[in-house]
């Protein structure tokens, strides 16, 4: 019989784990047991402290519904998705569009709008044109490539923060032109806040944190035969683009409108340029997706 301490435990649990059939389970699971461990002895946990990590790991899970997923905050704010999303584009062959965090706000069956419509149906702010260029590697335009969108309000809300959360405003579908090219209108997102009500907020304020995410437009982008880029842009006047709460700033990401800009298709109104390259995908590769849309999470663990 072994003595169980807290170090020969690990193996003992390891031991116990060895007959995983699966193999990257069993390679995943070992790795966390060996981390979750050798962190409970670097820290010295106290009991009280693990049944507050219990009782703070039940409340993330009690604050998640159709419209909210407190775990994604979680592991954006704990630089987990950064992490999930670097290693996702290093593994890749061919560089592309960097990635950035999906985020907990986005949502499938999003309304499918036509080149040069404005997401913004049912909110005012200050109109702006967001436009581009699909490509892949070699500089081609992908013809009817897939463009996603969602964003803030100038207030830094979300449409599923807003009392009517069922319906959907500042998101939607568009396909590129025969050259890759798309162009819409939009109002400029603004700053906003992460969602601090719950228990992920309440670390941030005991960790001296602010919680803001600078104004950001999100993107998917897809193509038969590519791999999906999930990215953002950032605009470059923002006071939290270096403080970010979710890590999702990279300086390749980062943007500005510009007034007065000739090459678009509407040159009136301040506009944002953002090209995307597209890499070829591998076969069984998976969506490279850091987070999902929340009322599919909820659905997939009920079924
Ligand atoms: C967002 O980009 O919308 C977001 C990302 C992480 C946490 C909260 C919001
Ligand atoms: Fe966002």
């Amino acid at each position: 019989m072994r003595l169980m301490d807290e170090n020969t435990v690990t193996d003992a649990v390891l031991e116990q784990m060895a007959n995983t059939p699966d193999p990257r389970l069993k390679e995943v699971m070992g790795a966390l047991v060996r981390h979750l461990h050798a962190f409970a002895r670097e820290v010295d946990l106290k009991p009280e402290e693990w049944l507050a990590g219990i009782a703070f790991l039940t409340a993330v899970g009690q604050k998640c519904t159709p419209h909210r997923q407190e775990f994604i905050l979680l592991s954006d704010t704990l630089g987990l998705s950064t992490v999930v999303n670097a290693l996702h584009d290093k593994r890749m062959a061919e560089a592309t569009t960097t990635s950035s965090i999906l985020g907990p706000y986005y949502r499938e069956n999003a309304p499918s709008f036509r080149l040069g419509d404005s997401i913004a149906v049912k909110t005012h702010g200050q109109p702006i044109a967001i436009y581009g260029r699909v490509t892949n590697k070699k500089g081609e335009g992908i013809p009817n490539a897939s463009i996603e969108i969602w964003q803030t309000n100038e207030e830094g809300d979300y449409d599923l923060q807003l009392e009517a959360a069922d319906e959907m405003d500042m998101r939607g579908w568009f396909h590129a032109d025969s050259d890759g090219r798309f162009y819409l209108r939009s109002v400029r997102p603004h700053a906003y806040r992460i969602p601090m009500d719950g228990p992920v907020g309440k670390l941030l304020t005991a960790q001296g944190r602010h919680g803001y995410r600078p104004a950001h437009i999100h993107f998917l982008i897809g193509a038969p035969g590519y791999r999906e880029v999930v990215t953002a842009a950032y605009l470059g006047s923002d006071k939290y683009l270096e403080t970010d709460t979710v890590f999702g700033v990279m300086p390749s990401l980062i943007t500005e409108t510009k007034a007065g800009d000739a090459s678009s298709p509407f040159p009136d109104l301040p506009s944002l340029r953002f090209d995307f390259t597209l890499a070829a995908r591998a076969a069984g590769e998976g969506t490279g997706r850091v987070g999902a849309d929340v009322s599919k999470i909820g659905a997939r663990l009920l079924t």
